[in-house]
């Protein structure tokens, strides 16, 4: 690190180290576009968006997207075009499965996912591949998906498929995206299958993610690790979260143990199972509503020890931090149903000066990450974290992207003191590369380091100054504040 007195204010210099990868990520649903010509089978954003307009804020789907469906090898230009070394996408379940089953394998997205990580491999960037990122079969929704046991099995046969088709190259895997949006928001009306459920369906989601995630990496760990000696982890989403006052101390710790804990204690945690304390609490709450079983299920000792331990590295998505008050029972939510963890009795609210984003659960508080990462750091024995997603919404589509050039800036410089606190991070990951469908928010909320210009029918995708800035980091493998 330097650090040089530019008019009296303090300029830093930080230089990543060898080896440390820059990357960044999509999914699928929200680039590929082509249901219709291809083979691909319906999935629950399909169904959902076909028979429920009204739930896209510009009642807009995801048929074409970004096309890169056929546009794949102006992504890879792109990252070319911006120097990074890794990028994350994911397979979409029914591209390769069209009917959720291994029974029929497509041809077409076999070719798909083949040409495009043999195109990376080629330019030399790393593909790291999600199994799951949102894109359930429809097929398997329809006999309970998630909620239901059996998605364990179907989940780990659609693993099987990828592995033997993708392994020889591909040696970074995540198998899950966010599990928590997976069930949390999709059992509260906030992502498909879009049900109002979390407690019955909502924890039985829980539950079944772990399990399946468990169960697709033995799989590797037995068949294709030998072989292939690659790692395998999930990513996780997790707010950073801090007390609005001294009295919200103990709050918040069960607030990180109920957002992030509930599904990463049972994997990296030492003891593994749930989070005693929540576990505790939950079954108290359940028992007040009148409700004598745990709602959280339980894990059996073989469960605990099958998801214990399952994870060659942390797969982290951070994107911003909440203050965190206690609330009396009852407490009627805020305006964003996320405002208010009803189940522990707490609120999440933003801090007064922390820069705030034009979506209220969004602030900008970039020394949240740092925080976070000695959080995991302190609390589970993790050789290597990679931030799997970074990155800065906004309405706005201009090129000229100064919040988000300041937001990656400031938070990879966090990033980077966290480094020197001895965090092992060992890639950073910005979500995303360009402009996609933003599941509720359809096209209107930005995201992308490239805009796209969505009604033009070759999709066309220009740099923002965030792009420039992305690639002069990377490039020369400096940052400077
Ligand atoms: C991440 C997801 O949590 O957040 C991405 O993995 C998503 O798929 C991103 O696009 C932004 O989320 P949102 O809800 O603001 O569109």
């Amino acid at each position: 690190v330097l650090s040089v007195s530019i008019c009296g204010s303090l300029a830093m210099e930080y230089k990543f180290p060898e080896g440390f990868k820059f990357g960044v990520a999509s999914a699928a649903y929200q680039v590929e576009g082509d249901p219709k010509s291809s083979d691909r089978g319906e999935n629950i954003w399909d169904y959902m968006v076909h028979s429920r307009p009204e739930v896209i804020s510009d009642r807009s789907d995801a048929s074409m997207a970004c096309d890169s469906y056929h546009l794949w090898r102006r992504d890879i230009e792109m990252m070319e075009e911006l120097g990074v070394n890794m990028y994350r996408f994911s397979i979409s379940w029914t591209r390769l499965l069209p009917t959720g089953y291994p029974n029929i394998i497509s041809e077409d997205g076999k070719r798909f996912y083949n040409d495009l990580i043999d195109g990376l491999l080629e330019k030399g960037i790393e593909p790291i591949v999600t199994l799951y990122h949102c894109d359930l079969p429809q097929s398997l929704q329809d006999l309970g998906g998630w909620a239901n046991p059996l998605v364990v099995d179907w989940f780990t046969d659609y693993a099987n498929v990828v592995f033997s088709l993708y392994a020889d190259r591909v040696k970074i895997w995540l198998t899950l995206n966010e599990p928590f949006g997976i069930c949390d928001f999709g059992y509260m009306e906030l992502a498909a299958p879009y049900f109002d459920d979390i407690k019955v369906g909502g924890y039985m989601c829980t539950k079944n993610t772990l399990i399946a995630h468990a169960k697709a990496y033995r799989l590797y760990d037995e068949v294709y690790r030998p072989k292939y000696h690659g790692k395998v982890s999930l990513s996780t989403l997790f707010f950073w979260f801090e007390p609005a006052t001294p009295d919200d101390v103990e709050a918040t710790e069960l607030a990180i143990q109920f957002w992030a804990g509930r599904y990463d204690h049972p994997i990296f945690s030492k003891e593994g199972g749930w989070p005693k304390k929540l576990e505790k609490l939950m079954l108290e709450n359940g028992k007040n509503e009148g409700y004598p079983y745990p709602r959280l299920p339980p894990l059996s000792l073989e469960e605990i020890e099958l998801v214990k331990g399952t994870y060659d590295f942390y797969g982290l998505n951070h994107y911003t931090t909440r203050l965190i008050r206690k609330v009396e029972p009852g407490y009627k939510p805020g305006p964003y149903p996320l405002m208010t963890l009803d189940e522990i009795n707490v609120e999440m609210i933003g801090h007064p000066d922390w820069k705030s984003t034009e979506l209220n659960w969004f602030s900008v508080h970039p020394k949240g990450i740092r925080d976070q990462l000695n959080w995991l750091k302190n609390n589970y024995d993790l050789k290597e974290i990679i931030i799997t997603e970074n990155g800065m919404m906004s309405l706005d589509p201009s090129l000229v992207d100064t919040g988000r050039l300041e937001y990656i800036r400031d938070y990879m410089e966090q990033v980077m003191l966290a480094m020197q606190d001895g965090v092992p991070v060992t890639g950073y990951t910005v979500w995303t590369m360009m402009d996609n469908f933003e599941w509720l928010n359809g096209y209107n909320l930005k995201y992308g380091l490239y805009a796209v210009d969505f009604n033009s029918p070759n999709r066309t995708r220009t740099p923002r100054e965030s792009a420039r800035f992305y690639s002069s980091v990377v490039r020369s493998r400096t940052l400077r504040t």
